[in-house]
């Protein structure tokens, strides 16, 4: 949906910081590991042993073929790499001697599943690259408690197969995201006010660990279940999830757009609409840019009469109401996140968007940059129980982000810099506004690379390193990038 050719940034902004300069090259560690290690010869001898220890219902595929390429494809550029294979494993047990010869030969890998990570290496490699893609299998219980759903499938895929059943899941807000790498981060949901996150919604995960043991984590594994609920790939890799349903009917929605001085009033009137609590079906998200975006959700055919009639009122630029399908609805949304937000905070934000909007301008005319904010209802993190993320339940923390893509690689360091710079900024004139964002963890699905762990995990990290240590001795997961504990 977003231009290909766009090298893409993202960073989570509610969270604490304390030192905003300085950042841990630890999580990268993986990442240049696999650029430095390259011995193709290496990679190619593993990809052929792995050919030889799978079944037929999996694959390899090698450059110039057509699988490769979709294999390797990612939503954005700058988490994209060229590997020496893919692989296509079809089973759990392929994936399991998939990852035995990893293992035995220590080679860089990676494992895809939506490919909507923006972060450079955490699903891409120059090494063996498993794309998770034949996992596609989405099945509905018996009782209609709960959904299966394959690692390879994506919210869109999940929504085709339940809305017109009358059934959904709490899944993306956007099309395309996989079900993999979103719930295995947590997941944030137009229905999280209603059922917390997607992480929440889990009933069972299937696991691959790292030395090949087939594993069903379930609650009654206090570590696992702790740990998979938040720690992404470090603990194995997940075939299958299970999560619980809910029952789907129309919704409704409203995208509203203002410009210029109507944007301040919009904003004024955003700020004053977020005095909760509101109806738990009501959710909503913001894109600041020049102009002000709003997008109202609500899951039911209709809002409550006066939940949205100011907002609804005010003089807009756009206003496209939406009554439909849950399917349609994902389709004509686009974008994310969230903070908490005053009058001040909305003042930095515009002052942000004006200062590097004209700087980052001159670096490059296809430059696309804008901030999405997401509040959500006080209680929405009391629906789930401690899990890896988010570190502590009983601070409410809004995520939000701060999108920077372009085109051209000469820009990369000075637009990363500013995704950095600007986020610090805002962060502070949070903590200027009254705001403690000590304990406020970094949503770890928005973070950009090089955020200390300790910001998204918190207390935490040190039970993630002990399970870890305990799962995977050998450190195999090592050799695949992203947040590594
Ligand atoms: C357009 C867009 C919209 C988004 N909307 C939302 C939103 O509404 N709410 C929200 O919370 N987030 C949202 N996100 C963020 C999204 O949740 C993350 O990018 C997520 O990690 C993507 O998952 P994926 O499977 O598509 O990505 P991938 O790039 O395939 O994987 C992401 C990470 O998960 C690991 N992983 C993937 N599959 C497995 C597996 N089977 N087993 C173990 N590890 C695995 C990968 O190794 C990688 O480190 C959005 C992102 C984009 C680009
Ligand atoms: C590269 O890998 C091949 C095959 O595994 C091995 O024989 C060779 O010694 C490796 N070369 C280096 C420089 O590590
Ligand atoms: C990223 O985009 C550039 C320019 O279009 C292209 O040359 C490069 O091959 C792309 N990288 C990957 C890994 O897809
Ligand atoms: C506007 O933002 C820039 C960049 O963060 C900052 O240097 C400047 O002090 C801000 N101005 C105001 C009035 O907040
Ligand atoms: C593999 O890991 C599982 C889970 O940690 C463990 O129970 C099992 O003993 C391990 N097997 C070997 C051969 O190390």
């Amino acid at each position: 949906m977003l231009g290909v050719a766009l090298l893409w940034c993202v960073l989570g902004l509610a969270k604490a910081l304390q030192d905003h300069s300085g950042f841990s090259q630890e999580n990268f560690a993986a990442y240049t590991l696999s650029l430095s290690l390259a011995n193709t010869t290496h990679f190619e001898a593993t990809c052929e042993k792995i050919a030889r220890s799978i079944s037929s219902a999996s694959q390899v595929f090698y450059p110039d073929s057509q699988e490769f390429d979709l294999d390797i494809s990612h939503w954005a550029n700058s988490s994209s790499q060229i590997p020496v294979c893919s692989v296509e494993p079809g089973t759990p047990d392929d994936v399991a001697s998939i990852l035995q010869q990893i293992a035995r030969a220590r080679v860089p890998f990676a494992v895809k599943s939506g490919g909507h990570a923006t972060n450079p290496g955490f699903s891409s490699t120059s090494g063996v690259h498993i794309s998770m893609t034949r996992f596609n299998h989405i099945a509905i219980s018996k009782d209609s408690r709960t959904v299966e759903v394959g690692a390879g499938v994506t919210w869109t895929d999940v929504y085709a197969y339940l809305v017109p059943k009358g059934l959904n899941v709490v899944g993306g807000r956007v099309n395309g995201v996989g079900v993999a790498g979103f719930t295995l981060g947590g997941g944030y949901s137009w229905k999280s006010n209603q059922y917390g996150l997607t992480a929440d919604t889990v009933t069972e995960f299937h696991l691959v660990s790292p030395n090949g043991t087939e594993i069903v984590v379930t609650e009654e594994d206090e570590d696992l279940w702790f740990a998979l609920r938040g720690g992404f790939n470090n603990y194995g890799i997940v075939t299958k999830f299970i999560l619980k349903l809910y029952p789907q009917t129309n919704v409704w929605g409203a995208s509203l757009s203002f410009e210029g001085e109507l944007a301040d009033a919009a904003e004024a009137a955003f700020v004053k609409f977020l005095s909760w609590p509101h109806d738990h079906k009501a959710a909503q998200m913001e894109v600041k840019q020049v102009s002000f975006g709003l997008s109202l959700f609500y899951d039911g055919p209709e809002p409550p009469m006066g939940l949205y009639d100011e907002l609804l009122s005010l003089t807009s630029t756009t206003t496209t109401i939406f009554q439909g399908t849950f399917t349609d609805f994902i389709v004509c949304t686009n974008g994310i996140p969230m903070l908490r937000f005053t009058e001040p905070i909305m003042k930095a934000y515009a002052n942000e968007t004006k200062f590097w909007g004209d700087r980052l301008s001159q670096y490059d005319d296809n430059m696309l940059f804008f901030y999405v904010l997401e509040p959500f209802e006080p209680d929405f993190l009391a629906h789930g129980e401690p899990s890896a993320y988010p570190p502590d339940r009983s601070l409410t923390v809004f995520p939000s982000l701060i999108y920077v893509g372009w085109t051209s690689a000469s820009s990369d360091v000075y637009m990363e810099d500013a995704a950095r710079h600007s986020a610090a900024s805002l962060v502070e004139a949070a903590i200027q506004d009254g705001q403690d964002l000590k304990n406020a963890a970094t949503y770890v699905n928005y973070a950009m690379f090089g955020t200390p762990l300790e910001r998204m995990y918190g207390e935490h990290l040190e039970r993630l390193r002990g399970i870890r240590k305990k799962y995977d001795p050998e450190d195999v997961m090592g050799l695949a990038g992203g947040w590594k504990f």
